[in-house]
């Protein structure tokens, strides 16, 4: 088709091109960056409910599980050690993301996964070979660092070389990466626990440098997004690169708007300062409140601490493992769903099912332990008793794979204009890590507080955000990114923040009336 861009059903840019072979397969190798950062949530809390590992790096915890039977069942794995083990990860990945943002922006998208790959290999070499706690905390940190690495640069990849119209869905690879990581981990716990002469944790640890090898290596064999190698002043090449990746020579329109927003996004000095702007609160809003309400669903107690968890409610440690396996597997097929109804059901229905089922599966779980252990945290808990636990666990995990796990990376991705997206994806990024941090970090101890009322404690947040999204996320189905601004003003609530002159769709005024925009069609 000639003639560039032509004008979607939703009045927006559509431009030529399809879904070529080599966009797939770039696609699928940047994503694996997810496979390192899954990797990680899986692989601890299976390490850490392995016998031979508490002995060796947490004799003190060790000695409480087993030797103190009376203790309460609710804070036999209460330590800070062990929840440092855990959380020193997210906290580098936290920092880390600051400086992704800048070698990312300088360097390249390609440059900042291979950087991010190579460090996490070091971390995970380290981490096998552990022989004191302080290899294993700084292996940790160097783990940390390549996650923030990846989550910084290899979603950009992805909606950079993504056509406009399948972005949500390429975006979503990354998702299910990340589901499939967790899994892969799991299953290698659940294999590795079974080494007798008790060197499985070591395994387990240092087999993360599969998926920091296939990031590496693969990092090496991708191109870069013609958008980052027109900011980096390599027009030729990105002319070329956009030829390639689109499958046509008729891409004059798509290369001209992304010099164009190119040269205007260089204009914006400060953009740290400009989201600031009271026109972007809604943008600054969610960039802030959908990775904190991410985190606060609770999901990863369940991520990291199944195992413990299900050792507390009277599993043994296999068996622990094993529900971890089939949780895994729960999250990856019910991301699955999600990929391939998120265009069509659109975002807004997702997350308030989603929400809906998470609330009442948390509800019901938690009164299922109080029952049995009550507030002292003593009693005993029946298999059968155990199985409608994890039941009803793997039902919670199905509701955050269709929701708020995709849609928590997917829609601050596609919110944000151009001028202010670089800063409100480190936004994101580090809210995410900042509370995923503090969730690894306290959960241990909350559970030895809280008891039961921990599960009740998620499923208030759960409320919370399920009455958030009903009431302040418009639907962004199908709308392109430079039409959001128009659903931000159309908005019963948001509208008030953005001046009539505010709502600009390509570089075009959009005519106001009655203080709703009119024409495009979102
Ligand atoms: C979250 C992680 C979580 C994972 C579970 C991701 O979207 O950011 O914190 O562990 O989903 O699948």
């Amino acid at each position: 088709m000639a003639g560039g861009a032509v004008v979607s059903a939703t009045g927006g840019k559509d431009y030529p091109g399809k879904l070529t072979m080599f966009v797939f397969l770039t696609c699928i190798v940047a994503a694996t960056g997810g496979l390192i950062f899954g990797y990680d949530i899986g692989i601890s809390g299976g390490v850490t409910s392995m016998d031979p590992f508490l002995k060796k790096f947490f004799p003190s915890v060790y000695r409480k599980e087993k030797e103190d039977t009376s203790t309460n069942q609710y804070c036999k794995f209460d330590s800070q050690l062990l929840q440092t083990f855990t959380s020193s990860l997210y906290l580098a990945a936290l920092i880390a993301s600051f400086f992704a943002s800048t070698v990312t922006r300088l360097f390249g998208r390609k440059w900042s996964m291979f950087g991010g790959g190579l460090v996490f290999l070091i971390g995970a070499a380290l981490n096998g070979a552990a022989e004191n706690i302080f290899m294993l905390i700084f292996g940790r940190i160097l783990l940390g660092i390549g996650v923030g690495f990846a989550n910084q640069s290899v979603p950009v990849y992805l909606s950079e070389m993504a056509p406009a119209r399948l972005r949500g869905m390429l975006n979503m690879c990354f998702q299910l990466m990340i589901t499939i990581g967790i899994l892969c981990a799991n299953l290698i716990n659940y294999g590795s626990d079974k080494i007798k002469a008790g060197w499985g944790w070591r395994l387990s640890l240092a087999l993360a440098a599969v998926p920091a090898a296939i990031i590496t290596l693969g990092s090496l064999f991708l191109p870069d997004t013609p958008n980052s190698l027109i900011d980096r002043g390599y027009d030729e090449a990105a002319l070329g690169m956009l030829r390639r990746i689109r499958g046509t020579d008729d891409i004059n329109e798509e290369y001209n708007d992304l010099v164009v927003a190119s040269q205007e996004s260089k204009k914006i000095q400060h953009p740290w300062a400009n989201i600031l702007k009271r026109k972007y609160r809604p943008q600054l809003t969610m960039a802030i409140a959908i990775p904190f309400f991410q985190q606060l669903t609770g999901i990863n107690v369940i991520e990291f601490y199944a195992p413990v968890l299900f050792k507390t409610i009277g599993f043994g440690s296999n068996s622990s493992l094993l529900s971890a396996v089939i949780i895994g597997l729960v999250n990856v097929l019910c991301t699955l769903v999600s990929i391939f109804t998120v265009d069509k059901l659109g975002r807004r229905k997702l997350f308030l099912q989603g929400g809906t089922q998470m609330f009442i599966c948390q509800v019901i779980v938690g009164t299922l332990i109080a029952i049995k252990y009550g507030t002292s945290g003593e009693g005993h808990i029946p298999k059968t008793y155990a199985a409608f636990v994890v039941v009803f666990i793997c039902i919670y995990v199905a509701g955050f794979a269709w929701s708020w796990g995709p849609l928590g990376w997917l829609v601050p991705s596609e919110i944000f204009p151009l001028e202010i997206r670089s800063a409100g994806q480190s936004i994101n990024v580090s809210v995410n890590m900042l509370f995923t941090f503090a969730i690894a970090q306290a959960f241990l101890s909350m559970l030895c507080h809280l008891k039961f009322g921990l599960f009740y404690f998620f499923a208030g947040w759960v409320v919370i955000m399920t009455i958030f999204i009903a009431f302040l996320l418009p639907e962004t189905k199908n709308v392109p990114i430079e039409e959001m601004v128009v659903v931000w003003k159309r908005h019963w609530f948001w509208g008030k923040f953005l001046a009539d002159e505010d709502v600009h769709v390509s570089g075009k005024a959009v005519e106001i009336s009655n203080g709703k925009p009119k024409g495009a069609g979102v």
